[in-house]
Protein backbone atom coordinates (compact mmCIF):
# COMPACT_ATOMS: atom_id res chain seq x y z
CA UNK A 1 0.00 0.00 0.00
CA UNK A 2 2.52 2.62 1.22
CA UNK A 3 5.93 2.95 0.53
CA UNK A 4 7.88 -0.35 1.08
CA UNK A 5 11.06 1.12 3.26
CA UNK A 6 11.30 -1.70 6.06
CA UNK A 7 12.47 0.19 8.92
CA UNK A 8 9.99 1.78 11.21
CA UNK A 9 9.96 5.41 12.35
CA UNK A 10 12.83 5.66 14.42
CA UNK A 11 11.97 6.62 18.04
CA UNK A 12 14.00 9.17 19.28
CA UNK A 13 14.78 9.50 23.58
CA UNK A 14 11.52 11.75 24.28
CA UNK A 15 9.54 8.94 22.26
CA UNK A 16 10.88 5.95 24.31
CA UNK A 17 10.52 7.68 27.68
CA UNK A 18 8.36 5.68 29.97
CA UNK A 19 5.62 7.91 31.32
CA UNK A 20 4.30 11.10 30.47
CA UNK A 21 5.54 13.15 33.67
CA UNK A 22 4.49 16.75 33.75
CA UNK A 23 7.83 17.65 32.28
CA UNK A 24 8.26 17.43 28.02
CA UNK A 25 5.96 14.86 26.08
CA UNK A 26 5.97 12.94 22.47
CA UNK A 27 4.85 15.31 20.10
CA UNK A 28 1.12 14.88 19.51
CA UNK A 29 2.01 14.93 15.55
CA UNK A 30 5.78 14.95 14.32
CA UNK A 31 6.59 14.44 10.55
CA UNK A 32 10.17 14.35 8.99
CA UNK A 33 10.49 15.42 5.29
CA UNK A 34 6.85 14.90 4.95
CA UNK A 35 6.41 15.30 1.19
CA UNK A 36 3.44 14.54 -1.25
CA UNK A 37 3.50 15.38 -5.18
CA UNK A 38 1.25 15.49 -7.51
CA UNK A 39 2.73 14.97 -11.02
CA UNK A 40 6.08 17.47 -11.18
CA UNK A 41 4.40 19.44 -8.18
CA UNK A 42 5.16 19.23 -4.73
CA UNK A 43 1.78 20.30 -2.75
CA UNK A 44 3.59 19.39 0.21
CA UNK A 45 7.16 19.96 0.13
CA UNK A 46 9.49 18.21 2.98
CA UNK A 47 8.31 19.08 6.12
CA UNK A 48 9.11 18.29 9.64
CA UNK A 49 6.20 19.42 11.79
CA UNK A 50 6.42 18.82 15.78
CA UNK A 51 3.28 19.35 17.57
CA UNK A 52 3.18 19.24 21.58
CA UNK A 53 0.69 17.38 23.12
CA UNK A 54 -2.32 18.84 24.81
CA UNK A 55 -1.76 22.19 22.88
CA UNK A 56 -4.06 24.24 20.31
CA UNK A 57 -1.88 24.39 16.81
CA UNK A 58 -2.86 26.50 14.10
CA UNK A 59 -1.97 25.36 10.60
CA UNK A 60 -1.73 28.77 8.79
CA UNK A 61 -1.51 29.12 5.08
CA UNK A 62 -2.70 31.00 1.83
CA UNK A 63 -5.51 29.20 -0.30
CA UNK A 64 -2.92 26.08 -1.79
CA UNK A 65 -0.66 25.91 0.17
CA UNK A 66 -0.76 22.29 1.15
CA UNK A 67 -2.78 22.31 4.31
CA UNK A 68 -5.61 20.01 3.31
CA UNK A 69 -3.01 17.82 1.76
CA UNK A 70 -1.11 17.56 4.98
CA UNK A 71 -3.91 16.62 6.97
CA UNK A 72 -5.02 14.26 4.43
CA UNK A 73 -1.44 12.52 4.53
CA UNK A 74 -1.94 12.87 9.08
CA UNK A 75 -5.15 11.03 8.69
CA UNK A 76 -3.65 8.26 6.01
CA UNK A 77 -6.24 9.11 3.22
CA UNK A 78 -3.58 9.92 0.88
CA UNK A 79 0.01 8.60 1.17
CA UNK A 80 3.24 10.48 1.48
CA UNK A 81 5.68 10.71 -1.80
CA UNK A 82 8.45 10.84 0.58
CA UNK A 83 8.52 11.64 4.21
CA UNK A 84 7.68 9.58 7.36
CA UNK A 85 5.13 11.18 10.14
CA UNK A 86 3.82 9.77 13.67
CA UNK A 87 0.58 10.82 15.23
CA UNK A 88 0.43 10.05 18.75
CA UNK A 89 3.96 8.29 18.38
CA UNK A 90 2.54 5.89 15.55
CA UNK A 91 3.59 6.06 12.19
CA UNK A 92 1.04 6.97 9.39
CA UNK A 93 1.92 3.84 7.57
CA UNK A 94 -0.20 1.97 10.21
CA UNK A 95 -3.88 3.81 10.27
CA UNK A 96 -5.42 1.08 12.43
CA UNK A 97 -3.33 2.00 14.92
CA UNK A 98 -3.83 5.35 15.52
CA UNK A 99 -6.92 6.46 14.09
CA UNK A 100 -9.27 5.14 16.35
CA UNK A 101 -8.28 7.72 19.01
CA UNK A 102 -7.91 10.76 16.44
CA UNK A 103 -11.20 12.63 15.51
CA UNK A 104 -10.87 14.50 12.29
CA UNK A 105 -13.32 16.99 10.25
CA UNK A 106 -11.98 17.54 6.96
CA UNK A 107 -14.41 19.61 4.48
CA UNK A 108 -17.74 20.05 5.09
CA UNK A 109 -19.04 16.96 7.05
CA UNK A 110 -21.79 15.46 5.75
CA UNK A 111 -24.83 15.20 7.73
CA UNK A 112 -28.02 13.73 6.88
CA UNK A 113 -30.44 16.82 6.04
CA UNK A 114 -33.71 15.88 7.20
CA UNK A 115 -32.54 13.70 10.07
CA UNK A 116 -32.05 15.55 13.47
CA UNK A 117 -28.81 16.60 14.53
CA UNK A 118 -28.97 13.59 17.58
CA UNK A 119 -30.30 11.02 15.16
CA UNK A 120 -27.39 12.06 12.61
CA UNK A 121 -24.87 11.09 15.74
CA UNK A 122 -26.98 8.05 16.62
CA UNK A 123 -26.40 6.64 13.10
CA UNK A 124 -22.89 7.63 13.84
CA UNK A 125 -22.63 5.98 16.66
CA UNK A 126 -23.76 2.50 15.59
CA UNK A 127 -21.56 2.29 12.34
CA UNK A 128 -18.50 3.01 14.52
CA UNK A 129 -19.27 0.51 16.97
CA UNK A 130 -19.65 3.30 19.63
CA UNK A 131 -21.93 3.88 22.94
CA UNK A 132 -25.02 5.40 22.05
CA UNK A 133 -24.38 7.50 25.41
CA UNK A 134 -21.60 9.79 24.10
CA UNK A 135 -24.47 11.47 21.72
CA UNK A 136 -25.59 13.33 24.57
CA UNK A 137 -21.85 14.12 26.11
CA UNK A 138 -21.07 15.40 22.77
CA UNK A 139 -24.28 17.21 22.03
CA UNK A 140 -23.27 19.09 25.44
CA UNK A 141 -19.98 19.89 24.96
CA UNK A 142 -20.76 21.85 21.63
CA UNK A 143 -23.87 23.33 23.44
CA UNK A 144 -26.38 21.93 20.83
CA UNK A 145 -28.36 19.84 22.77
CA UNK A 146 -31.44 22.33 22.43
CA UNK A 147 -31.41 22.08 18.70
CA UNK A 148 -30.37 18.77 18.95
CA UNK A 149 -34.04 17.45 18.30
CA UNK A 150 -34.42 19.46 14.96
CA UNK A 151 -33.37 18.69 11.35
CA UNK A 152 -29.93 19.56 10.39
CA UNK A 153 -31.11 21.47 7.28
CA UNK A 154 -32.34 23.84 9.72
CA UNK A 155 -29.39 24.48 11.20
CA UNK A 156 -26.82 27.63 10.74
CA UNK A 157 -23.97 26.95 9.41
CA UNK A 158 -22.03 26.97 12.74
CA UNK A 159 -24.34 24.75 14.31
CA UNK A 160 -23.09 22.44 11.14
CA UNK A 161 -19.75 22.63 11.93
CA UNK A 162 -20.20 22.45 15.51
CA UNK A 163 -22.39 19.50 14.81
CA UNK A 164 -19.29 18.16 12.76
CA UNK A 165 -17.13 18.81 15.94
CA UNK A 166 -19.34 16.85 17.81
CA UNK A 167 -19.14 13.83 15.42
CA UNK A 168 -15.46 13.88 15.56
CA UNK A 169 -15.79 13.71 18.80
CA UNK A 170 -17.77 10.71 19.55
CA UNK A 171 -14.70 8.04 19.71
CA UNK A 172 -13.16 10.83 22.65
CA UNK A 173 -10.27 11.70 20.88
CA UNK A 174 -7.00 12.13 22.36
CA UNK A 175 -6.35 14.42 19.13
CA UNK A 176 -8.28 16.53 17.12
CA UNK A 177 -7.92 17.78 13.16
CA UNK A 178 -9.72 20.26 12.47
CA UNK A 179 -9.52 21.40 8.42
CA UNK A 180 -10.46 25.04 8.55
CA UNK A 181 -13.60 24.34 10.68
CA UNK A 182 -14.14 28.21 11.03
CA UNK A 183 -14.52 28.65 7.24
CA UNK A 184 -17.87 31.01 6.39
CA UNK A 185 -19.14 31.49 10.27
CA UNK A 186 -19.50 34.75 11.33
CA UNK A 187 -18.05 36.86 13.95
CA UNK A 188 -20.08 35.50 16.66
CA UNK A 189 -19.73 31.66 15.26
CA UNK A 190 -16.21 32.44 15.45
CA UNK A 191 -15.86 33.29 18.72
CA UNK A 192 -18.22 30.04 19.57
CA UNK A 193 -16.24 27.62 18.18
CA UNK A 194 -12.84 29.15 19.75
CA UNK A 195 -14.51 29.02 23.06
CA UNK A 196 -15.23 25.28 21.98
CA UNK A 197 -11.79 25.06 20.82
CA UNK A 198 -10.47 26.02 24.50
CA UNK A 199 -13.13 23.43 26.17
CA UNK A 200 -11.89 21.11 24.48
CA UNK A 201 -7.84 21.40 24.60
CA UNK A 202 -8.87 22.01 28.62
CA UNK A 203 -10.03 18.51 28.95
CA UNK A 204 -6.43 17.60 27.57
CA UNK A 205 -7.17 16.79 23.57
CA UNK A 206 -4.81 18.33 21.21
CA UNK A 207 -6.39 20.25 18.36
CA UNK A 208 -4.51 20.79 14.81
CA UNK A 209 -6.60 23.64 13.19
CA UNK A 210 -5.97 24.53 9.98
CA UNK A 211 -6.87 28.55 8.76
CA UNK A 212 -6.25 30.36 5.86
CA UNK A 213 -6.42 33.72 8.42
CA UNK A 214 -4.27 34.14 11.14
CA UNK A 215 -5.92 36.25 12.35
CA UNK A 216 -9.07 33.41 13.05
CA UNK A 217 -6.76 31.34 14.78
CA UNK A 218 -4.21 33.65 16.66
CA UNK A 219 -6.27 34.29 19.59
CA UNK A 220 -6.47 30.30 20.62
CA UNK A 221 -3.75 28.73 18.98
CA UNK A 222 -1.10 28.12 21.48
CA UNK A 223 1.13 27.17 18.65
CA UNK A 224 1.52 27.99 15.31
CA UNK A 225 2.63 26.74 12.32
CA UNK A 226 2.69 29.03 8.71
CA UNK A 227 2.41 27.38 5.42
CA UNK A 228 3.44 28.79 2.27
CA UNK A 229 4.43 26.25 -0.98
CA UNK A 230 4.61 23.54 0.58
CA UNK A 231 7.26 24.19 2.78
CA UNK A 232 6.86 25.36 6.57
CA UNK A 233 8.21 29.08 7.29
CA UNK A 234 7.57 28.72 10.96
CA UNK A 235 6.47 26.57 13.97
CA UNK A 236 6.46 27.42 17.10
CA UNK A 237 4.44 28.96 20.43
CA UNK A 238 2.46 31.41 19.15
CA UNK A 239 4.30 34.01 21.87
CA UNK A 240 7.74 33.36 19.39
CA UNK A 241 5.49 34.49 16.32
CA UNK A 242 4.70 37.66 18.05
CA UNK A 243 8.05 38.43 19.23
CA UNK A 244 9.24 38.54 15.71
CA UNK A 245 7.38 41.30 15.38
CA UNK A 246 9.11 44.19 14.39
CA UNK A 247 9.29 47.07 15.98
CA UNK A 248 8.09 51.02 14.24
CA UNK A 249 8.65 54.39 15.54
CA UNK A 250 5.73 56.92 15.19
CA UNK A 251 7.26 60.21 15.45
CA UNK A 252 5.93 63.91 15.22
CA UNK A 253 7.50 66.98 14.98
CA UNK A 254 6.58 70.69 16.00
CA UNK A 255 6.51 71.65 12.07
CA UNK A 256 5.86 69.10 9.99
CA UNK A 257 8.54 69.99 7.46
CA UNK A 258 10.87 68.98 10.08
CA UNK A 259 9.92 65.43 9.30
CA UNK A 260 12.12 65.92 6.14
CA UNK A 261 15.77 66.22 8.24
CA UNK A 262 14.03 63.58 10.93
CA UNK A 263 13.43 61.05 8.13
CA UNK A 264 17.01 62.08 6.75
CA UNK A 265 18.67 61.12 9.98
CA UNK A 266 16.79 57.77 10.14
CA UNK A 267 17.75 57.26 6.91
CA UNK A 268 21.68 57.42 7.20
CA UNK A 269 21.20 55.07 10.23
CA UNK A 270 19.65 52.20 8.08
CA UNK A 271 16.24 52.32 8.55
CA UNK A 272 13.17 52.88 6.60
CA UNK A 273 10.84 55.40 7.07
CA UNK A 274 7.15 56.08 5.39
CA UNK A 275 5.07 59.41 6.11
CA UNK A 276 1.57 58.55 7.44
CA UNK A 277 -0.96 60.99 8.77
CA UNK A 278 1.64 64.19 9.61
CA UNK A 279 3.79 61.72 11.56
CA UNK A 280 6.68 59.64 10.20
CA UNK A 281 6.98 56.31 10.82
CA UNK A 282 10.41 54.94 10.90
CA UNK A 283 11.06 50.83 10.92
CA UNK A 284 13.71 50.93 13.88
CA UNK A 285 13.41 49.23 17.04
CA UNK A 286 12.88 51.00 20.60
CA UNK A 287 16.23 51.56 21.18
CA UNK A 288 16.68 54.43 18.24
CA UNK A 289 14.49 56.50 19.68
CA UNK A 290 17.25 58.59 22.23
CA UNK A 291 19.37 59.03 19.31
CA UNK A 292 16.82 59.57 17.24
CA UNK A 293 15.58 62.26 19.42
CA UNK A 294 19.30 63.89 20.22
CA UNK A 295 20.04 63.99 16.14
CA UNK A 296 16.78 65.75 15.54
CA UNK A 297 17.51 68.27 18.47
CA UNK A 298 21.13 68.70 17.11
CA UNK A 299 19.48 69.55 13.43
CA UNK A 300 17.31 72.47 15.07
CA UNK A 301 13.54 70.06 15.03
CA UNK A 302 11.96 69.60 17.83
CA UNK A 303 10.23 66.55 18.42
CA UNK A 304 6.71 66.96 20.13
CA UNK A 305 6.24 62.71 19.82
CA UNK A 306 7.85 59.34 19.56
CA UNK A 307 6.28 56.45 20.44
CA UNK A 308 6.43 53.00 19.80
CA UNK A 309 4.19 50.55 17.67
CA UNK A 310 4.46 46.74 16.83
CA UNK A 311 3.44 45.09 13.09
CA UNK A 312 0.11 43.27 13.40
CA UNK A 313 0.45 39.47 14.02
CA UNK A 314 -1.12 39.48 10.53
CA UNK A 315 1.01 41.80 9.00
CA UNK A 316 4.05 39.79 10.05
CA UNK A 317 2.57 36.89 8.86
CA UNK A 318 2.13 38.61 5.46
CA UNK A 319 6.06 39.53 5.60
CA UNK A 320 6.73 35.73 6.40
CA UNK A 321 4.50 34.56 3.17
CA UNK A 322 5.00 37.21 0.99
CA UNK A 323 9.01 36.68 1.80
CA UNK A 324 10.09 36.07 -1.59
CA UNK A 325 8.14 38.24 -3.52
CA UNK A 326 7.84 41.52 -1.55
N1 LIG B 1 -5.73 15.45 -5.74
C1 LIG B 1 -4.94 16.43 -6.22
N2 LIG B 1 -4.44 16.36 -7.48
C2 LIG B 1 -3.61 17.32 -7.95
N3 LIG B 1 -3.24 18.40 -7.26
C3 LIG B 1 -3.72 18.53 -6.02
C4 LIG B 1 -4.59 17.56 -5.43
N4 LIG B 1 -4.89 17.97 -4.18
C5 LIG B 1 -4.25 19.14 -4.00
N5 LIG B 1 -3.54 19.48 -5.09
C6 LIG B 1 -2.72 20.69 -5.25
O1 LIG B 1 -1.85 20.77 -4.15
C7 LIG B 1 -1.70 22.11 -3.72
C8 LIG B 1 -2.07 22.22 -2.26
O2 LIG B 1 -3.46 22.01 -2.13
P1 LIG B 1 -4.19 21.93 -0.73
O3 LIG B 1 -5.61 21.63 -0.98
O4 LIG B 1 -3.44 21.00 0.15
O5 LIG B 1 -4.00 23.41 -0.20
P2 LIG B 1 -4.73 24.14 1.03
O6 LIG B 1 -3.65 24.84 1.79
O7 LIG B 1 -5.59 23.18 1.76
O8 LIG B 1 -5.60 25.24 0.29
P3 LIG B 1 -7.04 25.88 0.70
O9 LIG B 1 -6.74 26.96 1.71
O10 LIG B 1 -7.53 26.44 -0.59
O11 LIG B 1 -7.90 24.79 1.24
C9 LIG B 1 -2.55 22.95 -4.64
O12 LIG B 1 -1.71 23.44 -5.65
C10 LIG B 1 -3.52 21.95 -5.21
O13 LIG B 1 -3.94 22.33 -6.50
MG1 LIG C 1 -7.62 23.17 2.22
Amino acid sequence: MTSSSPAPVESSATASRPMPAPGPRRPAIRSTGLTKHYGARAAVDGIDLEIPDGVIAGFVGPNGSGKTTTIRMLLALVSPSAGEAEVLGTSIRNPGDYLPRVGALIEGPAFYPTLSGRRNLEVLTTLGGIPRSRVEEVLDLVELRERAGDHVRTYSMGMKQRLGIAAAMLPNPEVLILDEPANGLDPAGILEMRRLLSRLRDQGITIFISSHLLSEVEQVADWILVLKDGRLLFQGPTADLLSRRHGRLLVAAEHEAGLTTVATIAEVAGFKVARVNGHLEVDAPASFAAQLNRQAMAAGVTLVEISRSHASLEETFLDLTNGETR
